[in-house]
C-alpha cells in the first residue's frame, strides 16, 4: 500500500479491523448485565444512559475498548468490562448493533435551529455540517466508525458535545474531529442540535 493510503487508513482506524468478528447470538447473554442501564435490547429508558441498539458495531467496539482501557471515562461502568475478553466485547457489540434504535421527539421550539446546525453547519465559524459524517438521517457511517445519532437521547448527546468541547471526552483520535467541532458550538447550539437529533430518523 502507498503511504497516503496507509496514513488515511490509520487516521480512520481501519487498521484495527483485524479483530475477531462478533457473534450477536452469543452476545445477547453476555449483555444481560448491561441491560439494567442500557435496556435489554439497548434502547435505554433513561435519558442519561445512551441507546446502544442499532449503533454501528465498529463504533460500539471502539467505545468498549476505550472505556475498558480508561481512554474514555464512564464512572457508572467502572470495573464492569475488566473481566470481559476481546471476543466478549465483540459479541456484545454485534448483539446491540443488530437491534433497532427507537426514535424520540424533538422540542418544536428548538427544531429549526437544530436542523440548521445539523444540515448546514456554520459558514462563519467554518464548522462543517454534521450530515457529512453522521449522514442526513443521522444513521452515521457504520463502516467508517461514525456513530449513529438519530433517535439518541438529547440529554446524552448534549453531555457528549459538552464533554468534547470542555476536553472531558478525548477519544476522537489525533485529528480531534469532534473536539474541533464542539469548540464551535454554544450552549444554545448544543441544546438545539441535541433535541433535533433525538427526533431524527
Ligand atoms: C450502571 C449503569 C451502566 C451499566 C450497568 C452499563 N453502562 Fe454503559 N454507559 C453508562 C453510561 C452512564 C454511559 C454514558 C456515559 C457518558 O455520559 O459519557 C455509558 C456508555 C456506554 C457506551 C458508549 C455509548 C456511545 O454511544 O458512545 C457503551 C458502548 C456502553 N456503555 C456499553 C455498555 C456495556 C456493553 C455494558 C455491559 C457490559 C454497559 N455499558 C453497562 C451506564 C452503564
Ligand atoms: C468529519 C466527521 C464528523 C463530523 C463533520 C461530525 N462528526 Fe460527530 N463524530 C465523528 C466521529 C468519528 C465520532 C466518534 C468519535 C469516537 O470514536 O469516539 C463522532 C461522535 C459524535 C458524538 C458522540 C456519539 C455517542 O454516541 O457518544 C456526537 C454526539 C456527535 N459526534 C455529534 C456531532 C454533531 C452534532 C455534529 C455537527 C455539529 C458532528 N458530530 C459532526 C465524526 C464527525
Amino acid at each position: 500500500m502507498n503511504k497516503v493510503l496507509v496514513s488515511l487508513l490509520l487516521t480512520l482506524g481501519i487498521s484495527g479491523m483485524a479483530h475477531a468478528a462478533g457473534d450477536a447470538a452469543a452476545g445477547q447473554g453476555k449483555a444481560a448485565v448491561c441491560g439494567a442501564c442500557h435496556g435489554a435490547d439497548g434502547n435505554s429508558p433513561a435519558p442519561n444512559f445512551p441507546k446502544l441498539a442499532g449503533q454501528g458495531e465498529r463504533y460500539l467496539l471502539k467505545q468498549l475498548h476505550d472505556i475498558k482501557a480508561g481512554n474514555r471515562t464512564v464512572l457508572e461502568m467502572t470495573g464492569l468490562l475488566t473481566n470481559l475478553s476481546d471476543q466478549d466485547l465483540a459479541d456484545i457489540a454485534a448483539y446491540f448493533s443488530s437491534q433497532k434504535m427507537g426514535v424520540g421527539a424533538a422540542d418544536p421550539k428548538l427544531v429549526a435551529r437544530g436542523q440548521d446546525i445539523f444540515r448546514g453547519g456554520n459558514l462563519e465559524t467554518g464548522m462543517p455540517a454534521c450530515t457529512g459524517c453522521h449522514s442526513p438521517d443521522g444513521s452515521g457511517n457504520a463502516a467508517a466508525g461514525f456513530p449513529h445519532l438519530g433517535g439518541q437521547h438529547a440529554t446524552y448527546v448534549a453531555k457528549q458535545l459538552t464533554n468534547f468541547r470542555e476536553g472531558d471526552r478525548t477519544n476522537d483520535g489525533d485529528s480531534m474531529i469532534m473536539r474541533g467541532i464542539a469548540a464551535k458550538l454554544s450552549n444554545k447550539d448544543i441544546a438545539a442540535v441535541s433535541s433535533y437529533i433525538q427526533g431524527l430518523h
